[in-house]
């Protein structure tokens, strides 16, 4: 028989299994992305300087990611640092950026084994340092046997650039396959050439620090996603926050641009949406 203590998976602290037995597990978002904002006004509020609070921010990385392993959500993408950041920042920021990057992939990567879990990245990564994308790529690799969750890493990534580069790429397909008046493009086409290609899309963005924007993240993935906005800047954010708003998500109701009496979703709410059109999509 299955006691309401069975359900809480192994790993979580006190609080944290508190919070997950009022989860339903069987509704559990199967991919989470979030947008990590607020290290600048952390610190300042703490009067340090901005870089502490990346800093401070590799500790919410590291809870949240745990969390999310294990309660076995399949996928966690985390906006790291936009185009954006990167082109704007001060130089010396976007060093120390690039540094912690570099030491939390090596100081991670047997966590990330022990979690099971799987290293990606989305962005153009050609466009940082050598040394990075060396680490990188050890990371990757590193993980590349795990087959539980899928942690991607938004590294110089912007949403814009994602679909100028899918563009790109199925227009070079096409010219390699017979020319390109023989493409036709369609949604389906659009995905398969996006850096996600191979996740699906979120059912859940978080957003911490209280702003909201997308700021050119995932605009494509997340044309159906539950925004969860908080006012917990992101150095204060841990696996707690995360199946706190894993719970405001489980009581939004789901229409995908249908609506929520059954018989005119055909019966099923998500497949009335896969077969409708962009334009009548709104809710
Ligand atoms: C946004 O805060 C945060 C970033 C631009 C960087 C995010 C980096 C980390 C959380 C640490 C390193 C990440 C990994 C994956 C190891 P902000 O500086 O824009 O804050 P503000 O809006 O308060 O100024």
């Amino acid at each position: 028989m299955t006691t309401l203590h069975d359900k809480v998976p192994q790993g979580l602290d006190r609080k944290e299994a508190e919070a997950y037995r009022h989860l339903d597990p069987a509704r559990l978002p199967k991919h989470i992305a979030i947008i990590m904002d607020g290290n600048g006004r952390w610190a300042k509020r703490r009067h340090m300087p901005r870089v502490a609070g990346h800093r401070a921010g590799v500790s919410a990385v590291r809870s949240t990611v745990e969390t999310a392993a294990r309660i076995h959500i399949p996928a966690l993408t985390l906006y790291a640092f936009s185009e954006e950041n990167w082109k704007k920042r001060p130089k010396s920021e976007v060093g120390f950026l690039m540094g912690l990057l570099s030491r939390y992939l090596k100081a991670e990567v047997p966590t990330l084994n022990k979690n099971n879990i799987r290293l990606e990245y989305i962005g153009r990564q050609h466009e940082l340092p050598g040394d990075v994308q060396e680490r990188m790529e050890w990371a990757r690799e590193a993980t590349s046997h795990n087959a539980g969750m899928v942690l991607t890493l938004a590294l110089n990534y912007s949403a814009r650039s994602e679909l100028v580069d899918a563009f790109r790429s199925m227009v070079q397909a096409a010219a390699q396959n017979g020319g390109i008046e023989h493409l036709h493009v369609d949604e389906d086409m659009v995905a398969r050439h996006l850096y996600t290609r191979n996740l699906p899309d979120p059912d859940l963005v978080v957003r911490t620090s209280g702003e909201m924007r997308l700021s050119n993240f995932l605009l494509w993935q997340l044309a159906y996603a539950e925004i969860y906005v908080t006012p917990t800047l992101w150095p204060d954010f841990r696996g707690l926050h995360l199946l706190e708003g894993i719970a405001e998500y489980q009581k939004r109701e789901r229409r995908y641009g249908g609506l929520n009496h059954p018989e005119s979703n055909h019966g099923d709410g998500h497949a009335a949406v896969e077969t409708s059109s962009a334009s009548d999509a709104k809710s």
